[in-house]
């Protein structure tokens, strides 16, 4: 439902001043669609994983949605899951491992951060093939259930197709049933396999 708040809010293309909001973003919305910040010491850690290199890195698939004074939403994508893969690992894991050196797991979700931050997760090979692209999707409370989740999946598969791109995957929380409901409405399908939760669309 639209309310003042929703009616307010504007997509926009990601840009470099952005990125403390993509990570703040990513952490209140971390566990499982809900805040994040009492399971993390650094609040920096998931953002590391599933929103800054995205806008560093793959920036024309990178956008938030705007109250006119700071993003509160973004929607992110990499059009090759594999060659992003490889990107991260020369241009992105290197400096943020130096940073995380130090860091000693104290909170929940530390260890399991730390542990990808050192071996991110592989992609999985057999969904290069027809859902090469993957994207990550996360909208504070605030700005929830007023439409703007659609429009920005709508935003990035234009920006997908446009680009030439098959299909597109997304992993999700087996728990984040909401998600689960969500992106089922809107038309992906559900080809989880392997204890992963995982929902894909194709865009040609
Ligand atoms: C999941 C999320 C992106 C959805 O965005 P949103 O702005 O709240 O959703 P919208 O208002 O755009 O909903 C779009 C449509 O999906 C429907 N919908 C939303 N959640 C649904 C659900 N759980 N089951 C069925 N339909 C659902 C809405 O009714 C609406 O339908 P309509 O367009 O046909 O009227 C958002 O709630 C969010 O960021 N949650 C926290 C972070 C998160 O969990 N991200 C996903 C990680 S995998």
């Amino acid at each position: 439902m639209m309310n003042d708040t929703t009616r307010r809010l504007h997509i926009r293309q990601a840009e470099p001043r952005d990125a403390d909001a993509l990570f703040e973003i990513c952490l209140r919305t971390a566990d499982s669609g809900t805040d994040a910040t009492a399971l993390y010491s650094d609040p920096k850690l998931p953002g590391y994983i599933w929103a800054a290199p995205y806008g560093a890195l793959e920036p024309n698939f990178a956008f938030v949605l705007d109250n006119g004074e700071r993003a509160v939403g973004y929607v992110l994508a990499v059009p090759d899951t594999a060659a992003f893969e490889a990107r991260l690992e020369r241009d992105w894991w290197p400096a943020v491992r130096k940073t995380v050196a130090t860091l000693m797991p104290k909170a929940a979700l530390d260890a399991g951060a730390l542990g990808r931050i050192a071996k991110p997760e592989a992609h999985l090979p057999w969904l290069a093939e027809h859902y090469p692209a993957h994207l990550h999707i996360n909208v504070l409370p605030e700005a929830q259930s007023g439409g703007w989740g659609r429009r920005l999946i709508e935003t990035e598969l234009d920006a997908l197709r446009r680009a030439g791109v098959r299909g597109v995957h997304l992993g999700v929380s087996p728990t984040n049933e909401r998600a689960k409901g969500f992106y089922a409405h809107l038309g992906f399908e559900d080809i989880s396999r392997d204890g992963r939760v995982i929902y894909a669309k194709r865009l040609a």
